[in-house]
């Protein structure tokens, strides 16, 4: 099963997906953990674009994500495609609903959609796990670990990045989306989750 977890930044995934993790094990489940942009060539690129680095246009950066996708997909060591062959659940910690999130704010959503969704290469996951969480608690989360920040420029991305999400999820009916109140202890949001992976998967 290929299971992705999405959200704002603030809203819990990297928590989340270990404890997801750990009650998946305990259900007999061999899982592996996944993440984008990956350690890849491509991946390596988006990470020096988006820490400033280097420079690019928000459609190089959006065809670089795909790029990238691409070869966490298919590449034959620890691709999706081949830890799936080989009986595991994959646990992946952002997916092709990151790029329409964020790069179709910043391009064309129509077209982000269409290059992954029409890709034959990019895998369609089992199920979706999206930790909702209001804008300003999010910002809350994360101002908790650093000393000064542009608090109103990142709530208003921030916000606008969720309802982007949102209005994806509105328009991939055909998805199997699962929205999460993140809210609460790391414990209370596990147990939603754990329940919404029970209802979506035969396991
Ligand atoms: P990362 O440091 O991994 O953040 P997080 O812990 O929030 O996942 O950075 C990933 C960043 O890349 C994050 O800001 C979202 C962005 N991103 C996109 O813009 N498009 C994409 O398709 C993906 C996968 C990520």
């Amino acid at each position: 099963m290929f299971i992705v977890i999405e959200g704002v930044d603030g809203s819990g995934k990297g928590t989340q997906i270990r404890l997801l993790e750990k009650a998946l094990n305990e259900m007999g489940k061999k899982v592996f953990i996944t993440c984008e942009p990956t350690s890849g060539e491509y991946g390596v690129k988006i990470r020096k674009i988006l820490s400033g680095e280097e420079k690019s246009d928000s459609c190089e950066l959006a065809a670089l994500f795909l790029a990238d996708r691409i070869y966490h997909c298919q590449n034959e060591s620890s691709g999706i495609k081949r830890m799936l062959d080989l009986g595991y659940t994959v646990l992946c910690d952002r997916y092709y609903y990151s790029s329409f999130a964020y790069q179709g704010l910043g391009t064309s959503l129509e077209w982000v959609l269409g290059m992954n969704l029409d890709c034959p290469a990019v895998l369609k996951p089992d199920l979706t796990v999206f930790l909702d969480l209001p804008a300003a608690e999010c910002d809350r989360r994360i101002e908790e670990g650093r000393s000064s920040r542009e608090i109103f420029e990142k709530l208003e991305t921030i916000k606008a990045i969720r309802g982007k999400y949102l209005e994806v999820f509105e328009r991939i009916p055909d998805h199997n989306v699962k929205i999460i109140d993140a809210s609460g202890s790391p414990e209370m949001v596990s147990k939603r989750i754990i329940e919404a992976v029970k209802e979506s998967i035969p396991l």
